[in-house]
């Protein structure tokens, strides 16, 4: 599924970033990386990538 249109990537690319992470992530750092270094657009897509980001974070946490 695509999380970000304006520039596109998915929630697998999301993912597969986050696992090469061995601490908590920053949402704008992931939105940075996946996007090929692009800013956000309209802002649409970051309520999944925080939560995606987040659920993340509580893992490591843990
Ligand atoms: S959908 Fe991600 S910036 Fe617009």
């Amino acid at each position: 599924m695509y999380v970000c249109l304006c520039n596109p990537f998915s929630d697998r690319q999301v993912r597969e970033h986050l696992e090469k992470k061995s601490g908590a992530a920053r949402v704008a750092d992931v939105y940075h990386a996946c996007s090929g270094g692009e800013k956000p657009n309209c802002c649409s897509c970051m309520k999944t990538l925080k939560e995606i980001v987040k659920s993340h974070n509580n893992t490591v946490a843990a």
